[in-house]
């Protein structure tokens, strides 16, 4: 992670006409821990992705920007099955998780929304208490000891920093808690479900400045045993959370398409596209 300054200023000091760096455009990991191949995702007859082929590295953070309604949240929800939900929407291509594609037939799709879970722009705890939404998919294999469910309560609320905050009042309404700690409660609640890729869209949207500095934080501290990829309008939170960046854009007939995905650090010092750069710079548009 490169500080805010180095990264907006070098690039505001550039020349339009100055040489590209070589790198490809679209930089693919080795054994990542989730990938896509050619995508094109429609809503009945609009295409809203074409031919998105991404990858997030294992154990890293993964984020997605770009102009507001390009695609990003219709990708995040493609690649744990959410957009199934939505009548109209069809995939072609390949969302592969490991090695598994997870829109072939007969996989298991709940287990699919455990592993790759999922934090909203709103916080959104179910209406139940602090413990019971911790352990609310433990309880669905209906097979755990308190004993169990305790320590998973404990353990993951220590891991998402609410612990402190809520160890008196476990039995409590979720819904008592700030919006911030509501997020990380969900945050809590994804990797008691064993989550470990999560995908969080615009997750501090709705969050003040220091609640927001606190998910960012967690974000680092998990990244290594989850991988995240995150959706995000804030340029500077990219920049500061995140390992690798995905710059999409709207295309012909305005649907998405990926520009650019490389390191962090180099796409915002050193964009291989005139676009990205365009974009980060706020020359866009
Ligand atoms: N349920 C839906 N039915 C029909 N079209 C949809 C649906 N959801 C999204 N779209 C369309 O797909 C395109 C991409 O939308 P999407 O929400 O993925 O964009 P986005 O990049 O997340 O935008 P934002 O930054 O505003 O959240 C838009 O043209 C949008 O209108
Ligand atoms: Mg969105």
């Amino acid at each position: 992670m490169a500080s805010e300054v180095s990264i907006l200023g070098r690039l505001q000091e550039s020349d339009p006409g100055r040489e590209r760096p070589k790198r490809p455009s679209i930089v693919q990991v080795e054994s990542p821990a989730l990938s896509t191949r050619n995508v094109n995702a429609r809503y009945g007859s609009f295409l809203a992705l074409r031919n998105v082929s991404m990858s997030a590295p294992l154990g890293e953070i993964t984020a997605i920007i770009g102009p507001s309604g390009c695609g990003k949240s219709t990708l995040l929800r493609s690649l744990n099955r959410i957009n199934d939900l939505i009548p109209s929407f069809t995939l072609e291509g390949e969302v592969m998780v490991g090695d598994q594609n997870v829109y072939d037939s007969g996989v298991d799709v709940a287990s699919l929304r455990r592993r790759v879970g999922m934090l909203f722009q709103r916080p959104a705890p179910f209406p139940m208490s602090i413990y019971d939404n911790v352990v609310y998919s433990l309880r669905l294999d209906g097979r755990q000891s308190k004993a169990v469910l305790d320590e998973t309560v404990e353990r993951c609320l220590q891991q998402t920093a609410l612990w402190d905050e809520v160890k008196d009042r476990l039995k409590a309404a979720a819904t008592g808690l700030s919006g911030g700690q509501q997020q990380r409660l969900c945050l809590a609640r994804t990797l008691a479900a064993g989550s470990d890729i999560i995908l969080m869209d615009e997750p501090c949207a709705a969050l003040d400045p220091i609640s927001t500095l606190r998910i960012e934080e967690l974000m680092r501290e998990l990244c290594g045993t989850v991988t995240i990829i995150i959706v995000t309008h804030n340029l500077q939170q990219a920049a500061r959370v995140s390992d690798y960046t995905a710059f999409m854009l709207m295309g012909e007939g305005r649907a998405g398409e990926l520009v650019e995905l490389g390191r962090t650090d180099e796409m915002f010092a050193d964009p291989v596209d005139k676009r990205t750069e365009d974009y980060i710079t706020g020359r866009f548009g």
